[in-house]
């Protein structure tokens, strides 16, 4: 980051002397005021709840302008990197800073597919769960217990180690959503296979038997690996927050990532393509089209408490870059597999269009966001609706750990600890004792 000529000075009413903080500069986007000496020449704390106002760290993976509905990874635009790359080509980008040229990019295909296969003593742990556990639950479980598999490359000041975690974690996490799904089932765990790609691989892990061949159907390949790198990272959202607060304290990089599975697992983050669907599949079942006019004056009334999933963001207050392509995958997935006619799909471009034109959603900014069409997708392509926060899961591994990385490489880097304004009992004595 660069210092700014620019300096913030903040004032008291009080009459107390006025201070001068620094400004710094990024690439691109917001200034920031450099308040870290705040608390040692005032005494007092900043409040911000959301972090609403608050960088929390500098990092060069992504950048979103929100306003312009722009979202790049490393610089280069999600829509140029959606048309043109492989998850796994966006995945060492991510990681490493740069695309790769063809060597790197054969060599690190190499790399994460010889590292899917799971310690088979992973499979007994899955085992203890109950076969109706949420696949979040299991996966939270078995990503936490990872770092009991792997105390070769656990120490975080080591970058070799660092780097073989990641490619860990990254090969191994659609072996464990897979064997999450085939526990849920009932059905044999399927081990990796290693000529196919890594959504290929994962299709075959999700939906294939030992009982026949399974063929991966290209359009499906294509449109799953465009979901992974749609999700592969959001710059400081909440999981990635609690994987970079998780991870401050020093903790291994298995714990950190379990740490984020856990927060993404809730409604407002991870599990709203799980509520889109489901708000489709309602007016779906209450009559279809000819009842979205009526369900759009319920979104418009503040008494009914019913919000239209799959819109809004707190970021983007214009079309999510990423609703776009989803639209496009979603599309081409439908046709491909002869579901031209797919009354969700219709329904859901016809809220699309109802919105688009409505004042209400036009003076808020609200456009579809990038759950608004994955749900049609997913279930498509057979991916069963609870399973749909672990895809998640799988696909913004990659940003959490390289977020991770960067901060254990960062110079500044310090443990995370906010600070509170304390609203609590002033000092007082228990019964019977006098102060
Ligand atoms: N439907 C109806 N009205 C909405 C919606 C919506 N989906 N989203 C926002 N609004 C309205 C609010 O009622 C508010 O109106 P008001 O100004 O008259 O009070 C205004 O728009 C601003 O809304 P906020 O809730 O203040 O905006 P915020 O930035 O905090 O919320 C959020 C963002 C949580 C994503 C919200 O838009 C929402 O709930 N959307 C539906 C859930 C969803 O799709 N989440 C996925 C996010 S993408 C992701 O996590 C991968």
């Amino acid at each position: 980051m660069q210092l700014s000529d620019k300096k913030a000075t903040l004032s008291f009413s009080d009459g107390s002397e006025p201070i001068e903080f620094p400004v710094y500069q990024g690439t691109t986007g917001p200034e920031v005021i450099d308040i870290r000496k705040l608390y040692s020449q005032t005494g007092m704390f900043t409040y911000d709840p959301g972090f609403l106002s608050t960088a929390s760290c500098e990092s060069a993976i992504t950048y979103i302008d929100g306003d312009e509905g722009k979202l790049q990874y490393r610089g280069y635009p999600i829509s140029q990197l959606a048309e043109n790359y492989k998850f796994l080509d966006v995945c060492y980008l991510i990681l490493n800073g740069e695309l790769p040229d063809d060597q790197q990019k054969y060599d690190f295909d190499q790399l994460v597919t010889h590292h899917t296969m799971v310690h088979e003593q992973l499979h007994f742990f899955l085992r203890g769960f109950r076969r109706d556990a949420h696949p979040m639950a299991v996966l939270t479980g078995l990503v936490g217990a990872l770092s009991a598999f792997y105390h070769d490359s656990t120490d975080i000041t080591n970058p070799h180690h660092r780097h073989v975690s990641a490619i860990r974690l990254v090969a191994k996490m659609p072996t464990l959503v897979a064997m999450a799904y085939k526990y849920s089932q009932g059905q044999p765990f399927i081990y990796p296979q290693n000529n196919l790609s890594y959504t290929g691989n994962f299709l075959r892990m999700m939906f294939g038997t030992p009982c026949e061949d399974y063929v991966v159907n290209d359009v499906v390949e294509r449109a799953l690996d465009r979901i992974f790198i749609l999700h592969a990272d959001h710059e400081q959202n909440a999981s990635t927050s609690t994987v970079r607060l998780c991870g401050s304290s020093g903790t291994n990089p298995f714990a950190a990532i379990a740490a984020g599975v856990g927060c993404l697992w809730g409604p407002a983050h991870g599990g709203a393509n799980e509520a889109c669907l489901k708000m489709l599949e309602d007016i779906q079942a209450s009559g279809g089209i000819s009842q979205v006019a009526e369900f759009m004056e319920k979104v418009k009334d503040k008494n009914s408490g019913v919000r239209l999933m799959g819109f809004g963001h707190r970021v983007y207050k214009n079309y999510d870059p990423r609703a776009k392509l989803m639209q496009e995958t979603c599309r081409e997935v439908l046709d491909a597999l002869g579901l031209h006619d797919d009354p969700l799909f219709k329904l859901a471009m016809e809220v699309e269009r109802i919105a688009l034109e409505d004042p209400y959603f036009v003076e808020r900014r609200l456009y579809p966001n990038v759950d608004f069409y994955s749900g049609i997708v997913q279930r498509a392509i057979g991916i069963p609706t609870e399973l749909f926060t672990a895809i998640f899961a799988l696909a913004r591994t990659v940003g959490w750990i390289a977020q991770w990385n960067e901060m254990l490489s960062d110079p500044n880097y310090k443990i995370g600890r906010p600070r509170q304004l304390y609203t609590g009992e002033d000092t007082r004595n228990v019964p019977g004792v006098d102060g």
